[in-house]
């Protein structure tokens, strides 16, 4: 059975209640909820991991091989505008990497607008709210119906 990680960096366990105006008010449990209900439909095991921690997220990325992970889809958070440790995690490992953000970056501060991760990725999707992330789901399990 195919296995997509996903992952969800800082200030990401607060979905819900953090910045509703921006980020919407459904939590990071509905969120994964959703993803894990679109993949098992599929016949496609999920697992999640969040961390506010840069270390604790490269590791995971790390592990994913030998874990047997086929797909990762990152929300790496503000991580993704300054991590070069986490954009050379994704690059160390085979595994492809799908980058999401709920906002729309490019339309925010212009800190937000570079993403150090980009150039290492598959591809990115933003700007959906939740539906980046199930649009991501979507793309990932295309990828793997089309390698079997
Ligand atoms: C985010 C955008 C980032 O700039 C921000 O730091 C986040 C969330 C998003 O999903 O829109 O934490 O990745």
């Amino acid at each position: 059975m195919n296995k997509i990680l996903v992952m969800h960096g800082p200030n990401l366990n607060m979905l819900g209640t953090r910045e509703p105006e921006i980020y919407g008010s459904t939590t990071l449990q509905d969120i994964n909820a959703m993803l894990r209900e679109q993949a098992a439909a599929a016949g496609v095991e999920t697992e999640f991991y969040q961390s506010n921690y840069e270390g604790g997220l490269i590791d995971r990325i790390q592990q994913a091989p030998e874990q047997a992970i086929d797909f990762i889809i990152l929300n790496a958070g503000a991580f993704t505008h300054y991590s070069i440790a986490l954009r050379d995690a994704i690059a160390s490992v085979e595994v492809p990497v799908i980058e999401v953000h709920i906002s729309n970056v490019h339309t925010r501060e212009e800190f937000r607008h570079r993403s150090v991760i980009a150039p290492v990725v598959m591809g990115q999707i933003l700007g959906f709210g939740v539906d980046s992330y199930s649009a991501a789901m979507f793309t990932a399990i295309k990828k793997l119906q089309a390698e079997e």
